[in-house]
């Protein structure tokens, strides 16, 4: 297939019918497929769209192009689920079928009023010179999953001063009154995020550009996302562009999480309390999604993979997946994330870490702790000797690195195929990592980092091997239940 803008942009209506079916066979049958975490069916995952509770379920939907692994017109694939670790698969939620998102339905956020959930999400347009137009459409599900898009869209485009990159509303209720945060560029080309208000949900003003940090907008801010935990707003969001020297990140693109003291809605103004930091320190998360649950849990997911990226599953004709569920903590104003507590019920047949254990299904955890002043190295492997991926862990240093460069199908290396994180030196230092096929999620220090990322070995790992003082280290593996 020739991706260019026709093959890209074509309606979907308009694509044979035996292409879908054809396409989702020929991915089954990759070896690279994950247990558990939310994966397309054919063609590119992106951004997760709309995580919230409504109707007696989670729901969450993702940017998908299902033609091809590459960004094409986007759709929202909706999903369902009670206990945040099984999804159901709802179908298409939002398509981009109308002459306000007709490139494409992308990204936004949903919250339950009443007995419906009200979404707001950005319809991409691009005329017949190809020039962008953005706008921010709302609409409306039911609890039968029908949505209804209202018009004319909520805005019509972004005010004076800004251009046409103005994409990604994070809905929020305050009081009563609701707000729109819209990620936004400058006509000077820096990243913005814009905050609109509306009493009804049909009347939306601009309240007023938020006071970002200059050093901290980029050229572009998408996704930007404000969550309130134990009273404190916490903002994350995406800067392009952001220089290597504001914020040490190695990635194309950073996701980065600011914690803050208050957020002055009349005025726009965030108060941070901490400095920015990145909201993990390993290869491939982006376009992180998070909401104030009704249970009092502030729940985020992020995109596993990156824009501009080739990936190895790019030749199956599929591309990325989300995050498992994580839920943010505040702790002297630092940002922990952790898999959310029903996680632990994938947990079966708990066994010691020893030097090897061999007898893992593709998907599996460890949790362990590596006493103080001490040097381990966990390998996650297959039978075959010469490709793994590489975790060291130093209790010394406090240092954690994760290599990609032994696991044989090699991606994103101009971007480094090492990331290493700082903790506390001279502490014990511990480890929940998550293996899923081809993709890692390890949580250090009960969450005070994280670091995530997809490795391609050549078949799903069935091993991990610890190396070094190994009686420094003590842990549990688990499978993970089909
Ligand atoms: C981020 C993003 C969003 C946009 C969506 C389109 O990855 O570029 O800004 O809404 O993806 O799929």
């Amino acid at each position: 297939m020739i991706w260019n803008r026709e093959t890209r942009y074509t309606p979907y209506n308009a694509w044979p019918k035996s292409t879908l079916p054809a396409l989702t066979a020929q991915v089954a049958t990759s070896k690279w497929r994950l247990q558990h975490h939310i994966q397309p069916a054919s063609g590119l995952l992106n951004d997760p769209n709309g995580f919230a509770y409504f109707n007696h379920q989670w729901q969450l939907s993702y940017q998908v192009f299902p033609y091809g692994p590459v960004h094409g017109l986007k759709a929202w694939q909706h999903l369902t689920s009670t206990d945040l670790i099984h999804w159901h698969d709802e179908g298409l939620a939002i398509q981009p079928d109308s002459k306000y998102d007709s490139h494409g339905a992308y990204t936004g956020t949903a919250i339950p009023v009443g007995d419906r959930l009200f979404i707001m999400y950005t319809g991409n347009v691009r005329d017949a010179d190809w020039n962008r137009h953005a706008y921010q459409i709302g609409a409306w599900m039911d609890t039968d999953n029908q949505v209804k898009k209202i018009t004319p869209p909520m805005i019509m485009a972004a005010p004076a001063g800004y251009t046409t990159s103005f994409r990604d509303p994070d809905l929020f209720e305050r009081n009563g009154e609701y707000y729109a945060l819209i990620g936004a560029q400058t006509t000077a080309n820096l990243g913005a995020a814009l905050l609109y208000h509306s009493s009804d949900l049909k009347q939306w003003d601009l309240q007023g550009e938020l006071d970002l940090p200059a050093e901290l907008r980029g050229y572009m801010v998408e996704c930007p996302n404000l969550v309130e935990i134990d009273g404190q707003p916490v903002l994350i969001f995406c800067p392009q562009g952001l220089p290597q020297t504001t914020l040490a990140y190695e990635n194309i693109y950073p996701n980065v999480s600011l914690v803050g003291s208050q957020f002055d809605l009349d005025h726009v103004k965030f108060t941070a309390a901490g400095a920015p930091t990145q909201l993990d320190a390993g290869f491939d998360v982006y376009a992180t999604q998070a909401f104030n649950a009704p249970d009092g849990r502030a729940l985020a997911v992020s995109w596993i993979g990156l824009p501009e990226i080739g990936y190895p599953t790019d030749s199956e004709n599929w591309a990325h997946c989300l995050s498992l569920v994580k839920e943010l903590t505040l702790k002297d104003n630092h940002l922990y994330q952790n898999p959310v507590i029903e996680t632990k019920r994938l947990r079966e047949k708990a066994q010691v870490l020893q030097a090897e254990v061999t007898s893992l299904t593709g998907a599996f955890e460890t949790e362990l702790t590596l006493a103080a002043d001490e040097q381990v190295r966990l390998k996650v492997a297959t039978t075959d000797a010469a490709h793994y991926l590489l975790i060291d862990l130093d209790s010394q240093t406090g240092t954690v690195t994760i290599d990609r460069r032994h696991t044989g199908h090699p991606f994103a290396e101009k971007y480094g195929q090492t990331r290493t994180t700082q903790v506390l030196r001279h502490t014990a230092l511990k480890l929940r990592l998550i293996i899923d096929v081809s993709v890692f999620e390890c949580y250090i220090n009960n969450g005070y980092t994280t670091m995530t990322g997809r490795f391609f070995l050549d078949d799903a790992p069935t091993q991990l091997q610890l190396a070094g003082n190994v009686a420094a280290v003590s842990g549990t593996v688990w499978n993970w239940r089909k």
